[in-house]
């Protein structure tokens, strides 16, 4: 199936010289949830600006559904629902307003029974009729949503939907984003909250400098590059590392009582079969075993940092 959202060899540079994108390649699948982290300024929302017309690529081409967002911008316009990173409303308008107008500016006919829908999974319902200057941050970032979902939109693309917000609110925004994913809307967001990227999508991409530095699914990202931790707690504590043990990435504990074994995510079956066979051979024994694997999160800042270090 041909990708809903394509990317070629995208590139910006601002007006005052600034390069924001150096070639990006992306495909994105119908019916995806894809993360895209990186630090301030990586160039995710101009990315996602390009994607949604309103920043002119300077080379490079987009297309969504086939059609070139430059050329073709209503239509690829029309299936697009973008939750801005700011927040840009009036005001003095209210909530129920606000989010039925932006159905209309899209040319649809009014739904005021999906328009309700919307606002009660968004727990804005008890809001409707308040102006939006009446209420709480978190609560405003929620009628960006609403907002983004009255056209009924194909491809959501949601930036920082989540800074600012509380963690109820957080995890309620994920189960609509899930109950959107289950209706076949293909999700994009940016997040700096990499548990959140950890939690909903199927796939991340990693943006620094303008460049996609990474775009893998998740779990397989994990599991590749995620670091793995064996802990052995000893029966006797060791008051060093035997040397026949040096060659394993080893490391005691503080009080002698636990060895400590890192290793990549795929070469750990080997290496501990090795390591447990050479410990029993220089008699040590232990009681208790436990392990850890690394989180996204010390994928993402291995990855940014190493990158960043590059550079310097
Ligand atoms: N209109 C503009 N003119 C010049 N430079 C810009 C403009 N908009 C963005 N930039 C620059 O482009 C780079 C990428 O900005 P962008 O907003 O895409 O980053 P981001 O990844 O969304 O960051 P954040 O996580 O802070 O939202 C930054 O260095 C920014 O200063
Ligand atoms: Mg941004």
């Amino acid at each position: 199936m041909a990708p809903i959202v394509s990317i070629k060899n995208l590139t910006k540079t601002y007006e005052n010289g600034f390069q924001a994108l150096k070639g990006v390649d992306l495909d994105i699948e119908e019916g995806e949830i894809l993360a895209l982290l990186g630090p301030n300024g990586a160039g995710k929302t101009t990315l996602i600006s390009i994607i949604c017309g309103l920043v002119n690529p300077t080379g490079g081409k987009v297309l969504v559904a086939d059609h070139d967002v430059v050329k073709d911008f209503r239509k690829t316009r029309e299936m697009i629902g973008l939750v801005p990173q700011e927040l840009t409303t009036d005001m003095f308008e209210t909530v129920w307003n606000t989010v039925g107008f932006s159905r209309g500016v899209h040319g649809k006919k009014p739904n005021p029974a999906l328009i309700e829908g919307i606002l009660k999974d968004l727990s804005l319902w008890s809001k409707k009729d308040n102006m939006l200057r009446e209420l709480s941050g978190g609560m405003k970032r929620r009628v960006l949503i609403a907002k983004a979902l009255a056209h009924e939109p194909k491809i959501l693309f949601l930036d920082e939907p989540t800074a600012g917000v509380d963690v109820n609110l957080r995890r309620e925004m994920w189960q609509v984003v899930e109950k959107l994913r289950a209706n076949g809307v293909t999700i994009i967001l940016t997040t700096h909250y990499i548990e959140e990227a950890e939690e909903i999508a199927d796939r991340v991409g990693v943006i620094n400098g303008g460049k996609l530095l990474l775009l893998e699914e998740k779990t397989a990202l994990m599991q590749k590059l995620g670091r793995k931790q064996l802990r052995l707690e000893l029966s006797e504590p060791l008051k060093a590392l035997p040397e026949n043990l040096a060659l394993y990435n080893l490391t005691l504990s503080d009080e002698g009582t636990a060895l400590i074994h890192e290793y990549q995510g795929e070469e750990g079956q080997g290496s501990i079969a090795s390591l447990l066979a050479a410990l029993a051979a220089e008699d040590i024994h232990f009681r208790d075993l436990s392990t850890r694997q690394s989180s996204l999160e010390d994928i993402f800042v291995a990855l940014v940092g190493e990158k960043a270090g590059e550079k310097a």
